[in-house]
């Protein structure tokens, strides 16, 4: 874990009470930052953050009230409805909570003084290089436009945005339990053999403390506004290789029943270029995937534990 001192700045984030939001408000707040989070849910207490909005960010009103509010020096735009699936009724609720949000803080950022936004992309985009481009569901196409539109006030506008381009995010306290990592790992704790696609995808895993660090990274890295920066780790390993690790940390005989579900169309196969992160920012992931899977499941036993 790489030191920071964000002493005296003022630094909202978004989706605050999300997986790596959460992850993130610790660590500013370690780092000597006084923090605002935001998220539509209201928190009855969030210990990370020194001061809680609550509201919608596909409302332009309620940013605007934001912003002006808090007065940041750097925002870190983190909410998002992070579901990655094809159906036709994510298409609205991903266009609304990822687009509309992000557009809505560009365009009062851009009104406003602030030194620093960092917006989070995502594996799932489409890659910039292909000419014929379709992006591989509504996620993915809300968070490929947010991009676009970032690239674009920075160059129209020159608003100070940088885009985090995040991989598979895992660690301890990912509270969507339908995702990957925490299904499967609870699913062997508690004896149930976890019902998955063929596992062949392979994806590039990044550990929730590394991608903190990447992102506190890039808003101290100087000439990287208007760039995309990869916090991944570079190395590609299949699901049912993640699947096999969690079966061996938590010494399960439970059979995974893979093939049960089928494989979503056009999945992306995309490995961070990690060589141009570290040129850019200086970082490079320092959690192997053996050591991050074992502090995840340590922290799913004593949260199963505990139930
Ligand atoms: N996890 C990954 O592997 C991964 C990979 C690539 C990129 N990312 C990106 O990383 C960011 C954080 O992901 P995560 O895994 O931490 O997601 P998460 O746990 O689902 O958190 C999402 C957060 O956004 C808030 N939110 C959603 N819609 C909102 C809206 N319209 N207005 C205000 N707040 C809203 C949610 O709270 P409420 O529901 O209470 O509003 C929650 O705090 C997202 O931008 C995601 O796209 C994640």
């Amino acid at each position: 874990m790489n030191s920071f001192n964000f002493s005296g700045k003022k630094i909202l984030v978004t989706g605050a009470s999300g997986f790596i939001g959460s992850h993130l408000c610790r660590r500013l707040r370690d780092s000597g930052a006084t923090v605002h989070g935001i998220s539509r849910t209201v928190q009855s207490s969030n210990e990370a953050c020194s001061h809680w909005g609550q509201g919608d960010l596909a409302d332009i009103e309620v940013v605007r009230d934001l912003l002006r509010t808090v007065e940041p020096d750097i925002v870190f735009h983190l909410a998002s409805h992070v579901v990655g699936a094809r159906n036709l009724a994510l298409v609205l609720p991903t266009f609304n909570s990822n687009l509309v949000s992000t557009i809505n803080l560009l365009t009062v950022a851009t009104e406003t003084n602030i030194d620093r936004i960092v917006l989070i992309g995502s594996l799932e985009e489409p890659e910039q290089s292909d000419t014929y481009v379709v992006p591989s569901s509504p996620y993915a196409a809300s968070k490929w436009a947010g991009s676009g539109y970032a690239r674009m006030f920075h160059e129209l506008y020159q608003t100070p945005v940088t885009i985090a381009r995040l991989f598979m995010v895992y660690g301890p306290a990912q509270q969507d339990l339908r995702k990957l990592i925490p299904y499967v790992t609870l699913s062997l704790l508690r004896k149930q053999p976890p019902k998955l696609t063929s596992g062949m995808r392979q994806i590039d895993w990044i550990y929730v403390g590394d991608v903190v660090d990447g992102l506190l990274a890039m808003v101290q890295a100087p000439n990287i506004k208007g760039s995309t920066i990869d916090l991944g780790s570079g190395v590609l390993v299949p699901i049912r290789t993640v699947v096999q690790k969690l079966i061996n940390i938590t010494d399960s005989d439970v059979e995974p029943a893979l093939g049960n579900v089928s494989d979503r169309p056009m999945e992306q196969v995309r490995v961070a270029n990690i060589a141009d992160t570290y040129a850019k920012i200086g970082w490079k992931p320092t959690t192997s995937l053996d050591k991050g899977l074992e502090y995840t499941v340590d922290w799913y036993r004593e949260l199963s534990d505990r139930n």
